[in-house]
C-alpha cells in the first residue's frame, strides 16, 4: 500500500478508551505523525496547579488566560521513539498522566480562551497534513474537513477498569477503582456538556465501540478503514 497520499485522520471519543495508543499505532503503521491533544489540556492543568492558580476546583481563569502565551507545549520524541510532552522545555509525559492533573483538567479544558488557543496550535500542527490527531474535538472543531473520522467508544466500567489497571502498574496505590470509575463518569458529564467544543460524534465519523474488542482487532479495523478510504482519494 503507497502511504504516500497524506490525509488528516481525527480520532475523538470518550477518556480511556485507548485512542492514544490506537492513533500511535495507526500514525506509525502508515508514517504519519502524531498529535496527542489530551496532554495539551493536561500540560495547560499541570501549569495552573504548580503557578498556584487553583483554589479547591475554582481556577483563576483571568490570570491564567493572561499567562497563556508563557505556556509553551511541545512533543518530541524520547530515546525509544515514543512522543513525550514538555511545558516549558521541561519534560512532564509522566505528571500529566497523575490523579493530581485528572482531576482538574476538565475545568481547564472548558475555559474558551484556553481552547481556542490549543485549537489554534492543533490546527497549525495539521497544516501539512500526514497527521493523526487524538482528543474530543478533532473531527467537529480542529479539523470539520479531516478526510478520516473515527469516535471511540466503551462502557464507563471497562474504561475506568483501563485507567485503574495503568494506574496501579505506574505505581499510583493511592486510588481505588471506584474513585476511577467516578473520575471517569464526572469528566464524560463535563466533556459532553460543556459550552465549548464539547465532545460530540461528527456526522461523518465512524463509530467504534471497542469494549470488547482486543487491541489486534481495533487495529485491523482502522487500518482497513483508512486503506478504504486512501484508496477512494484524488
Ligand atoms: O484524552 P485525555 O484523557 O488525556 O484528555 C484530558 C482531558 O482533556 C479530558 O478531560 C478532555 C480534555 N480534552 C478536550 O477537551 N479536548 C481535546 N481535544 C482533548 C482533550
Amino acid at each position: 500500500m503507497n502511504y504516500s497520499k497524506k490525509i488528516i485522520i481525527a480520532i475523538d471519543g470518550y477518556s480511556s478508551t485507548g485512542k492514544s495508543t490506537m492513533a500511535k499505532w495507526l500514525a506509525r503503521e502508515v508514517g504519519y505523525g502524531y498529535v496527542d491533544t489530551g496532554a495539551m489540556y493536561r500540560a495547560v492543568t499541570l501549569y495552573a496547579l504548580d503557578n498556584g492558580l487553583f483554589d479547591g476546583d475554582t481556577v483563576r481563569e483571568a490570570e491564567l488566560v493572561r499567562r497563556l502565551p508563557e505556556v509553551h507545549i511541545s512533543f518530541a520524541p524520547s530515546t525509544d521513539g515514543r512522543n513525550e510532552t514538555y511545558l516549558n522545555g521541561r519534560n512532564v509525559e509522566q505528571e500529566i498522566r497523575s490523579m493530581r492533573v485528572s482531576d482538574k483538567v476538565s475545568i481547564i479544558a472548558a475555559i474558551a480562551d484556553v481552547r481556542r488557543d490549543m485549537v489554534r496550535q492543533q490546527q497549525a500542527m495539521g497544516l501539512h497534513k500526514g497527521i493523526v490527531m487524538d482528543g474530543r474535538d478533532i473531527g467537529t472543531m480542529v479539523f470539520p474537513q479531516a478526510e478520516m473520522k473515527v469516535f471511540v467508544t466503551a462502557s464507563a466500567r471497562v474504561r475506568a477498569q483501563r485507567r485503574y489497571d495503568e494506574l496501579l502498574a505506574k505505581g499510583d496505590t493511592g486510588v481505588t477503582f471506584d474513585d476511577v470509575l467516578r473520575n471517569v463518569t464526572e469528566r464524560d458529564r463535563i466533556d459532553t456538556t460543556r459550552a465549548e467544543g464539547p465532545l460530540r460524534q461528527a456526522h461523518d465519523a465512524l463509530v467504534l465501540d471497542n469494549s470488547t474488542m482486543t487491541r489486534d482487532e481495533q487495529n485491523q479495523w482502522l487500518l482497513d478503514k483508512f486503506n478504504d478510504i486512501i484508496s477512494r482519494q484524488p
